[in-house]
């Protein structure tokens, strides 16, 4: 209905009895779209909720990962790569993973923008069991180490920083973790390290930097060409002055310029003013 035909129809009182006419047949339950997606939807929830009752720990489709669902919120855990290790004040507790007592790290995932994008249910991460990983900004090793989790022992993470104060703790943190490894250098010039780190599966990118974007840009010389580009976005270095929507629209502008956007979550509220994208070599 144009805008003109819903005047005329209201002039000429038509509209109570088209509104009627439509809630009438809106009110056969069986045949009404809303009501079947209505149905659908209870559905979904009564499958969520037994899944709670029967199996708390869930094993999801990342590799190594598992949710706890708890009745409210839930808790997200790794396969810990070397049993009884633990580096950050982690919480370890044992679970039966395919018949074996195994142990899970928690992940702490409103201190982890990938652990943000994880509960926030991201469809893809390009990381499976073997994965080889350039992880830019890897600070103390928090989240690198859930990945190093997630990749496992014939996975690989090259993890860069370059603040010698954090790189310290990394450095002891890849002592202790065979896939790890430390990389002092600046991520504007992959140049300076490129002998360094070989082809990838994944980059993952959390530096907060005004030119994020290049940055993230520059370094896919080192990804496969089916590989994926994984960009925690923060809002508030790119621009302080400007709404968090605006700047991220326009990320996604600059980024559909040069790869595909395979997926996109804002992180609210685990990490406030974030985003995170999922992108692919065009
Ligand atoms: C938010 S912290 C990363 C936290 C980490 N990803 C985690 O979840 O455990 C950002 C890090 O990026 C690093 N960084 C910023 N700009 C960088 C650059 N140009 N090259 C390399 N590292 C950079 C900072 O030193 C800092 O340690």
């Amino acid at each position: 209905m144009s805008f003109k035909d819903y005047q005329q129809t209201k002039k000429s009182g038509n509209f109570n009895k088209s509104r009627k006419s439509f809630s009438r047949g809106s009110n056969n339950r069986r045949d009404s779209g809303f009501n079947n997606s209505r149905n659908r939807f209870s559905a979904k929830k009564k499958v969520e909720q037994v899944t709670h009752d029967r199996e708390q720990f869930i094993d999801i489709k990342f590799p190594n990962t598992f949710l706890h669902l708890k009745r409210r919120g839930m808790d997200l855990f790794t396969k810990n790569l070397n049993p009884g290790e633990k580096y950050f004040d982690e919480l370890l507790t044992f679970k039966n993973v395919e018949g074996k007592k195994t142990e899970l790290r928690h992940w702490d995932y409103t201190r982890s923008k990938l652990g943000a994008a994880i509960a926030l249910k991201i469809s893809q991460l390009g990381l499976y069991e073997g994965s080889k990983v350039l992880y830019l900004g890897a600070s103390h090793g928090f989240t690198p180490s859930f990945v190093s989790d997630m990749v496992g022992e014939k996975g690989f993470v090259f993890c860069l920083d370059f603040a010698p104060r954090v790189v310290r703790d990394l450095y002891l943190l890849c002592q202790k973790r065979g896939n790890m490894a430390p990389i002092i250098a600046d991520a504007n010039h992959p140049e300076e390290y490129e002998e360094l780190v070989s082809e990838v599966d994944v980059i993952f990118m959390d530096i907060a930097q005004r030119n994020q974007v290049e940055i993230f840009l520059k370094n896919f010389k080192f990804l496969k060409q089916d590989g994926v580009g994984l960009l925690a976005l923060k809002a508030r270095s790119v621009d302080v002055t400007r709404k968090p929507k605006h700047i991220f629209k326009e990320t996604r502008e600059l980024l559909e310029k040069e790869v595909i956007i395979a997926d996109y979550k804002e992180l609210d509220p685990h990490e406030k003013d974030h985003c995170f994208f999922v992108c692919k070599k065009k």
